[in-house]
Formats: C-alpha cells, sequence, structure tokens
C-alpha cells in the first residue's frame, strides 16, 4: 500500500542499489548532482549492497544518475522502489510539527488560541540521553508553565521519551554546574557513549563536554602505557577515561573538587573497568595533587587553567620531566600571514622534521623521547587529525594547507600564546627546582574548536625536561 506524506503526496520509495563498496563514493556523486533524497536514511540490504534514496521529482532520473556515477561502467547499479527510514532531520521536524499539533489541540481544551508568541516557545532543537529529552530554554510563557504538569506527559508521548529535563546557563561557581531541572521524571542520572566509553553523570548537577570531541581523540590515540598521568580537572572523566581506556596510562591521579562530579567519575571508572588504574582525589588540587610522580599533566580548564600551572609542574617528576597539555581560551586577532608565508615557531615535531620550538637558553635540541614523538604525531591516524584534516578543525600550526588557513586567521594568536605559556612554565620550573634549570618546548598546538567570535579554545602540549 502506498504511504502519504503531509501534503497528501505519496512518500517517495525510490532507492538507487549499489553494491557496498561502491556507497560511499556514490553517495557523494549523487550529493553534487541533487539526485540524493536528504530526508531518508540510506541502508544496507542483505546481499552486499546498499541503498540509496533518491528524489523521485527529477527528469530523465536514469539518464541523470548514470552521468553522475562517473563509475558507470565498473558499477552494477539499479533502481528499486523500497521504504527507508527518515533521516534524523525530518524526524526532528517532524516530531516539531506533532508537538505544535498536540499542543495547540491541548489549548483550544482551555480556549486558548496558540498565537505565533505561544508558537515560538515550543522547542525545535533538543538533547536525547536514552530516555531522557533536554531543552533549551523553552516553553517560558505563563500559559506554558500554568500547564505544565499535563504538557509535559503529552510532549514525552510525541519524543517517544519518558523524562524531560530543562537546560538553564552555567553557573559560574567553580564548579561549572549546569543550572538543569526536571520537568517530568525524578531519577537525572543518564548514560552517554562516546568513543566507546560509557559515562553515567546526574544532567542537574554535571555537564557533559561534547565540544572537546577533536581533543579527547587525540588523547585516545596517545600510547601511555607506561605513564603516569595527572588529570587535573577531572570533571566525570572526559579525559582521564580516553587516558585509561584508549591510551592504557598505567596510572591516573584524578583530581577534582565537585563532588558531584567525582562521584560520577567513580562510578564511570567502575562502568569502564578501569578503576584499578586511577586515584581520584577529591578537593581542590593546589592542596591534594601529589607531587613528583607524573610523565604527563592534563590540564583541561578554560578559559584559562593558569591557576593549575604551578600544581602542574610540581607534579612532573623532578629527575626526567613529562609533558604538559595546557588548555586555554586564546583571543585571535585578524591574521596578517599570506598562505605560504612559513615563520611559525609552534611546530608539530612529524611535520617539522623533529625540530620543535625551543625556547631554552641553549642551542636547539631535537627531542629524542621516541615515545613522546609517537604519542604527539607519528601514528597515521593521529597525523591525519594533528596535520591537516578540515574535516575535524584540528590543524597543527606548521602544516596548516591554504584551505586550513583561512578557517583558522587566529593562528598567529595561538603562536603568540603557546609561545607565553611556555616562557611561563619555564620560569615555574625553575623557580620551584632552582638551581636546577629547565628546557621547556612546544610540541604542538592543537585547535579544539571556536568557543565565542574571536575566542579559541586551544591546547599547548609542553615538553618539559630538567637541563642535566
Ligand atoms: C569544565 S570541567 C572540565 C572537565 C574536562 N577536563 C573537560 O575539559 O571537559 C572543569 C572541572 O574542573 C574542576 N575544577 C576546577 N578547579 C578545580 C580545582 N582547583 N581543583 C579540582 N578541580 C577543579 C571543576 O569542578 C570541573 O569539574
Amino acid at each position: 500500500m502506498a504511504a502519504f506524506n503531509e501534503s497528501g503526496r505519496e512518500e517517495n520509495n525510490l532507492v538507487l542499489s549499489v553494491p557496498n563498496k561502491y556507497g560511499q563514493q556514490i553517495k557523494k556523486c549523487l550529493q553534487r548532482s541533487c539526485l540524493y533524497d536528504p530526508d531518508r536514511r540510506s541502508k544496507s540490504s542483505e546481499n552486499g549492497r546498499v541503498l540509496l534514496p533518491i528524489l523521485d521529482t527529477v527528469q530523465d532520473l536514469e539518464q541523470r544518475i548514470s552521468e553522475a556515477i562517473s563509475l558507470e561502467n565498473k558499477v552494477d547499479w539499479n533502481i528499486v522502489r523500497q521504504v527507508l527510514p527518515s533521516s534524523k532531520k525530518k524526524q526532528v521536524v517532524s516530531q516539531y510539527q506533532q508537538m505544535v499539533s498536540v499542543l495547540e489541540e491541548f489549548l483550544r481544551r482551555y480556549d486558548v488560541v496558540l498565537t505565533d508568541n505561544l508558537k515560538s516557545c515550543i522547542p525545535k532543537h533538543w538533547e536525547r540521553h536514552g530516555d531522557l529529552v533536554m531543552f533549551d530554554a523553552s516553553l517560558q510563557d505563563p500559559v506554558w508553565k500554568q500547564h505544565g504538569e499535563e504538557i509535559w506527559p503529552l510532549i514525552a508521548k510525541v519524543l517517544s521519551c519518558k523524562r524531560i529535563a530543562q537546560k538553564g546557563s552555567i553557573a559560574s561557581n567553580g564548579y561549572r554546574t549546569p543550572q538543569v531541572c526536571m520537568l517530568l521524571g525524578q531519577d537525572s542520572w543518564v548514560e552517554h557513549v562516546d568513543n566507546g566509553i560509557r559515562y553515567t553523570y546526574d544532567v542537574t548537577k554535571c555537564m557533559f563536554s561534547s565540544g572537546n570531541v577533536t581533543e579527547k581523540l587525540r588523547v585516545s590515540r596517545f600510547h601511555c602505557e607506561s605513564e603516569t598521568v595527572v588529570d587535573l580537572y577531572a570533571g566525570i572523566g572526559y579525559f582521564t577515561l580516553p587516558y585509561l581506556v584508549h591510551a592504557k596510562a598505567h596510572l591516573v591521579h584524578a583530581c577534582e573538587w565537585n563532588p558531584d562530579a567525582a562521584e560520577a567519575l567513580k562510578r564511570n571508572l567502575r562502568l569502564n573497568g578501569v578503576e584499578d588504574r586511577c586515584v581520584v582525589h577529591h578537593g581542590d588540587n593546589r592542596e591534594l595533587c601529589p607531587k613528583d610522580i607524573a610523565d604527563r599533566v592534563n590540564l583541561g580548564l578554560i578559559p584559562s587553567s593558569e591557576p593549575g600551572w604551578e600544581t602542574a609542574c610540581r607534579a612532573l617528576k623532578k629527575c626526567s620531566g613529562g609533558v604538559l597539555h595546557i588548555h586555554g581560551n586564546v583571543e585571535t586577532k585578524k591574521s596578517t600571514t599570506k598562505p605560504n608565508e612559513n615563520s611559525h615557531s609552534a611546530q608539530c615535531i612529524e611535520c617539522s622534521d623533529g625540530k620543535p620550538e625551543n625556547n631554552d637558553r641553549d642551542s636547539p635540541k631535537k627531542v629524542n623521547d621516541k615515545n613522546l614523538v609517537r604519542n604527539m604525531c607519528s601514528n597515521n591516524e593521529a597525523t591525519a587529525l594533528n596535520c591537516s584534516t578540515e574535516k575535524n578543525n584540528a590543524t597543527c600550526l606548521n602544516c596548516t594547507t591554504k584551505r586550513t588557513l583561512n578557517k583558522n586567521s587566529g593562528r598567529e594568536s595561538w603562536k603568540d600564546w603557546s609561545g607565553e605559556v611556555s616562557t611561563k612554565i619555564r620560569g615555574i620550573l625553575d623557580r620551584i627546582h632552582a638551581p636546577r634549570q629547565w628546557r621547556v618546548n612546544v610540541l604542538h598546538v592543537e585547535h579544539v574548536k571556536s568557543y565565542a567570535p574571536h575566542v579559541d579554545h586551544v591546547v599547548v602540549d609542553l615538553d618539559c625536561r630538567p637541563i642535566l
């Protein structure tokens, strides 16, 4: 039986069946030629083929497809009819429309008309955490608030969820607690799977930093088998867990002063079976972080982790030093650098032939810690992430291409910032370990994300070694 969409038109069920191995390539060809139907999702079929949704409103479809697929001679393709699931975007749009209808109907019972103003409060976006849906501040009008108790179950039915929560702003109380309240349901713990790691936390008390994804992936590619790592701002374990689960750190000391985050962190360690390799220090890291034990220290706090720099320096092994990963928000200025100008001093070891920026007082020295070099850049995937993929928006300062350069006009600012951080860290190390002096090199600068207009979240990797 034919299905019909909201405008009474028969639902499009035209699909292109192609061999699995060409699926992605042909999908791109179809998208480029405006033949791909974005409202439906592609699907693998049993016989080693994939079904790609195509538009049914195109004239001379077969001809257009064979023009679009440049592999036409090699690929055996055919057009068939098959119902495919709706794309996520389409589902959200249609759920929003259903919410509007349900709420309009509800208000009618109270002789209230759904005005444009009331409609504008109905959320168009939401996050899903299992059976919990989280809205940004929405349905704020008193009319909605008055009927909340009756409305939330209706909305839950439309969105096929059991619990609803609403976000407010992030509290500036040092814990960065989200101001979330539960609108439907009591239990506010959720579970989130990210890069194969399970995280659980209370949405009313902690937040999940999904914006750090490129950095979490980079950390996951480190090789820390023989290392002791300190995570100074562990939160619920966004970096602690990748260090343990993927980078296989020998031991992680995780510091966290928010009791709710520390509780979630402990649960997450157990959930992922790595609790025996992690010591949680609950309290202010400046007071309880262990000293002289670390090969690597993570300082994941923005806008600035400077209050923890001395603690991090004291945590590094006195005799051999280690690496600091320092996060910060950097204000960017307009770039004056031309595309081919090669004046960067903060570099990725891989692409600079082992010549990292050296701000020490001796002659330039190659970093000779092989393991460190591998950790930073030489693993193939890590290199792709660090050195040029525009897709990941993670750009090594030295090997930016013209394409990424335009996107990252802030790199001069990152370079200045990383130089300043490096100088300050060397000053701290020299002071706390006087009379021994230290050498500090910028190994790499990672752009994590654009935090706000003209503000970038950046991580600088500093190699800190005592001069023997
Ligand atoms: C925004 S979270 C960052 C978590 C994670 N590193 C990330 O980047 O996604 C910062 C965490 O550091 C904790 N924190 C801030 N200052 C601290 C301190 N002096 N000692 C221990 N924890 C601290 C906060 O409670 C919070 O959970």
